[in-house]
């Protein structure tokens, strides 16, 4: 490892924006195939590798492919254990994992199943003495419609109050081209109203101006990439406004954007755009697996796409503590953790 990574790896960080399917490693994938030869998958359908792009929806073909390879408990348990135990090892300290609650009527795994399954691999590593503090919010997959979106905030409402605060809040992602937003407001409104947390994908795709206004109002408490949201690439200003004046934090995802095409460069990204008015951002990765990254990789590309020094990448990952779901006394324990760690990482 050189230097800069070292640094990067070394660098305390917060993971707000992973997708629990799409975070699973080449060496996960390789054990699921051994599990299911049957299948005839091949370990090149389940990854986008370097230098590679696809197509937003080759990248949900990707996720098809994933969802075939994980569909027991067992599947679950062995891919959400193996996951927090590779952000532990990169050097994130608390992470918000996210997945779509999914039921498979031939192995007979319920959606309840499902969220227990990830609750309990969460508590298994928190057995294993990682220094790594894990929630997880339960994802609305956007295609599934109004009513399945209702059952989804019910479910999390329950495990809100059921997983010792585990459950954290809610997250609306999915293929940005189907559905529309209008029809799961009822149910993004009623997860607000019972105190769960919002993060949504929000103009990811060019051409939501209206869908994103109207899930603006809510409002969410974070916005996935909001690739779209400004005046240069077709947003607005208006929309701008909405999001810095309830100064709702943005997950930007580098090479998630780059490989799936929604932005042309790493330099054309609209990191640059929110840093300089100095609106809160935090980096994140996505999708790990799919996109072959990790969060200390994203760290780096950032920092040297825009010319960023050491310090100043403390500093977001130092403010991302401020955006996290889980509560005030975690972030005091996770300010107490950074500062205990400046002078080893920051020499
Ligand atoms: P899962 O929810 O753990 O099964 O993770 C995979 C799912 O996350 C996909 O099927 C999508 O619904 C969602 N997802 C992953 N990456 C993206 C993205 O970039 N945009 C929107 N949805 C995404
Ligand atoms: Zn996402």
């Amino acid at each position: 490892m050189d230097n800069q990574a070292e640094f990067y790896q070394k660098l305390p960080k917060v993971e707000l924006h992973a997708h629990l399917n799409g975070s699973v490693s080449s060496e996960t994938i390789q054990k699921l195939l051994s599990r299911k030869p049957h299948l005839n998958i091949k370990h090149s359908m389940t990854a986008i590798g370097k230098g590679q792009r696809r197509t937003l929806d080759e990248c949900f073909e990707v996720f098809k492919v994933i969802h075939k390879l994980v569909d027991t408990e067992e599947d679950i348990l062995m891919v959400a254990t193996d996951v927090i135990r590779e952000f532990a090892a990169d050097g994130v300290k608390y992470l918000e994992l996210r997945s779509t609650p999914r039921e498979e009527k031939e192995t007979r795994l319920t959606k309840a199943n499902y969220v227990e399954t990830v609750i309990k691999a969460i508590q298994q590593c928190k057995e294993e003495d990682l220094d790594i503090d894990v929630r997880f919010l339960i994802a609305i997959d956007r295609r599934n419609g109004t009513d399945v979106a209702m059952e989804t905030v019910k479910l999390a409402e329950q495990y809100m109050l059921s997983s010792e605060g585990l459950v954290v809040g809610l997250d609306l992602s999915g293929d940005p081209t189907v559905g529309h937003g209008k029809d799961l407001l009822p149910a993004l409104q009623r997860a607000k109203n019972c105190g769960l947390k919002l993060s949504l994908h929000l103009s990811e795709v060019p051409s939501q101006l209206e869908e994103t206004d109207l899930l603006l109002h809510l409002p969410p408490d974070r916005i996935g990439h909001g690739t779209f949201l400004h005046p240069e690439v077709g947003g607005s200003q208006s929309l701008v406004d909405k999001v810095v004046k309830n100064n709702i934090p943005l997950e930007l995802c580098l090479t998630s954007n780059v490989k799936g095409q929604t932005v042309a460069s790493y330099a054309d990204h609209h990191f640059k755009y929110w840093y300089q008015l100095g609106h809160p951002t935090v980096i994140c990765t996505d999708d790990k697996g799919v996109f072959c990254t990790d969060l200390s990789h994203e760290y780096q590309v950032a920092a040297s796409t825009f010319g960023l020094s050491h310090e100043d990448m403390w500093r977001i990952s130092n403010q991302a503590i401020d955006c996290i779901f889980a509560t005030e006394a975690v972030k005091q324990q996770l300010k107490q953790k950074w500062n205990d760690l400046h002078p080893q990482v920051l020499t």
